[in-house]
């Protein structure tokens, strides 16, 4: 007999729905599984005939053909076990197959038959719900993960044997229910703990508002890591579609907390300097996000910048210009996210203290050292950072201040407002932060004052400016009269002043890594 059955896999961070077709004839006894299974999907055939056998379900001996389809596409969810069991017990007639019309199964199933939750149940079940597949059977561990779509019953199951009994109208099963109260998010890293510091917290404020990448070079010791931990504690809160985005890519990288449901807060990754490149931009055979990825809509931050790889750094780059992720195998190019701000750490040498004469300890490194150590950063990528700061020593009287600095949720009021007023600007040109604009976006939007003219021609002419930083130095300038505060209230400064282009000079690119 034959029958089909609805079960999914992830591509990118998309879900696919898999119709399971399976057809059990009278001939030689075998279990074939077609349609590019993968390893975790060639082994389920184990565990489904195991499972169904300890549900107390003997089947006969029969020549028994599994087809995943689409057959194009690679399949490595190991929750394909549960659409296959349940498949392959309609082609026996143990389950009406009518039943199975309008039901999505995700779960992988264990040895006696209970069913264990898998990744990328959110795309998956979105997936579903395109189809018109209104009945979604999952693990319990996947439940709230499931709950967040709207528009289909989802129905949690802890065995095999639940699934036969409801399909044979034995037992009915609730429809499981959201649960109401939603986690307060919470903020770990505050701003108030760093004392002192002013210039480089607002150097941090003006990135977060205008979403641009930050290099911190200091002293070991200076706080750097301090700060840029802290960044996702002033980035505007995700909006419900960001969020199922970001629960989108967790899901799928199966980096969810268990019964976890909507991702409420900014992703921070802070990947160490061994990471590989595959790791950090994505990939593998069936192609999994990376460290780019997983800082969607969040921050990325690369403490000890010049330890990492050049080829590593060399990879960054067309992330961070297109904000995704090509990746292409034989069988699909898959298209991943990677919408982030990129934070940077460095020491200015590998001692660490060239240029600190305020500590006692002086730098001990030869300048060809200094020059090995800063060239791994290749220009290129230094040309998509358009904030660099130095971050100096914090002075004993400030950390010894029992003053409370300000704090994450105060600035972040500041950053969200910066960001509606950029919003307003740039949605026309479909982006969504100064730091998107190009150079026709910048020529269109921003004006400057003649005054800010002339100083900014002073600027170039006397500190002999490239072109690149002309740009840099108007987004930030930009992004720095949108945090303004008018007294009246009114909008931000239409036309950018000198004290704007002022303060983006101090934060400008290419100050950083001159070694005299
Ligand atoms: N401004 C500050 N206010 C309060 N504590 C601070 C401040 N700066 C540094 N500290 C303290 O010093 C510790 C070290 O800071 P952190 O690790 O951020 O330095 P770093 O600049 O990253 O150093 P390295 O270059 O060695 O990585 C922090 O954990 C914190 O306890
Ligand atoms: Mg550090």
């Amino acid at each position: 007999m034959f029958a089909r059955s609805f079960g999914g896999t992830t591509m990118g961070v998309d879900g696919l729905i898999i119709a399971v077709e399976v057809d059990s004839a009278a001939g030689l006894p075998a279990f074939d599984i077609v349609g590019l299974p993968d390893t975790a999907v060639r082994e389920s055939k184990e565990r489904v005939r195991t499972a169904i056998r300890n549900s107390g379900i003997q089947l006969r001996q029969e020549k028994v053909t599994i087809n995943l389809a689409p057959a194009g596409i690679r399949k490595d969810s190991p929750g394909l076990d549960l659409p296959i069991a349940v498949g392959l017990l309609a082609a026996y007639g143990v389950v009406p197959a009518d039943c199975l019309q309008t039901s999505f199964f995700a779960a992988e199933l264990s040895l006696e038959g209970e069913c264990r939750p898998v990744r990328g149940i959110l795309p998956m079940v979105i997936a579903a719900r395109e189809k018109g597949l209104t009945s979604v059977f999952v693990a319990r561990g996947n439940a709230n993960e499931a709950l967040l779509v709207e528009g289909v019953t989802v129905y949690v199951i802890d065995c095999l044997h639940e699934v036969v009994q409801f399909c044979n109208g034995q037992e009915s099963l609730t429809p499981a229910v959201p649960s109401m109260e939603e986690a307060a998010p919470v903020l770990r890293d505050d701003f108030a703990d760093v004392q002192g510091q002013f210039q480089a917290k607002r150097a941090l404020e003006i990135a977060a508002a205008g979403g641009h990448n930050l290099l911190m070079i200091g002293v070991p010791g200076s706080g750097k890591t301090m700060l840029a931990r802290r960044l996702s504690s002033i980035l505007p809160r995700l909006s419900r579609e960001e969020a199922l985005e970001v629960t989108k890519i967790y899901s799928i990288a199966g980096l969810l907390p268990q019964g976890g449901g909507l991702v409420q807060e900014r992703p921070f990754r802070s990947p160490h300097h061994t990471t590989s490149m595959v790791a950090m931009i994505g990939g593998g055979s069936v192609p999994r996000p990376g460290e780019v990825t997983l800082a969607h809509h969040g921050v990325l931050f690369l403490d000890e910048l010049p330890e990492f790889s050049k080829a590593t750094l060399e990879v960054l780059r067309q992330p961070l210009e297109d904000r995704a992720v090509t990746i292409s195998r034989i069988h699909a190019t898959l298209t991943f996210p990677s919408s982030m701000i990129l934070i940077c750490a460095m020491n200015p040498c590998p001692c660490g203290y060239y240029g600190d004469e305020s500590g006692g300890r002086s730098c001990e490194c030869s300048p060809s050292e200094i020059r090995r150590y800063t060239r791994k950063i290749s220009g290129p990528l230094l040309d998509r950072i358009d904030i660099h700061i130095r971050v100096p020593r914090v002075a004993y009287q400030e950390l010894a201040s029992k003053r409370r600095a300000e704090d994450s949720a105060t600035i972040r009021g500041r950053v969200e407002r910066a960001r509606q007023r950029q919003l307003a600007r740039l949605q026309p040109y479909g982006r969504f932060c100064n730091a998107q604009m190009n150079h026709t976006i910048l020529r269109e939007t921003c004006q400057l004052t003649g005054e800010a003219q002339s100083l900014l021609e002073m600027a170039f002419r006397r500190m002999s400016l490239s072109a690149r930083s002309y740009d840099r130095i108007i987004k930030v300038a930009r992004t720095i009269a949108d945090l303004e505060n008018p007294e009246d209230g009114a909008e931000a400064a239409a036309a950018l002043g000198p004290q704007h282009i002022a303060e983006a000079i101090g934060l400008r690119s290419d100050i950083g890594l001159a070694v005299e």
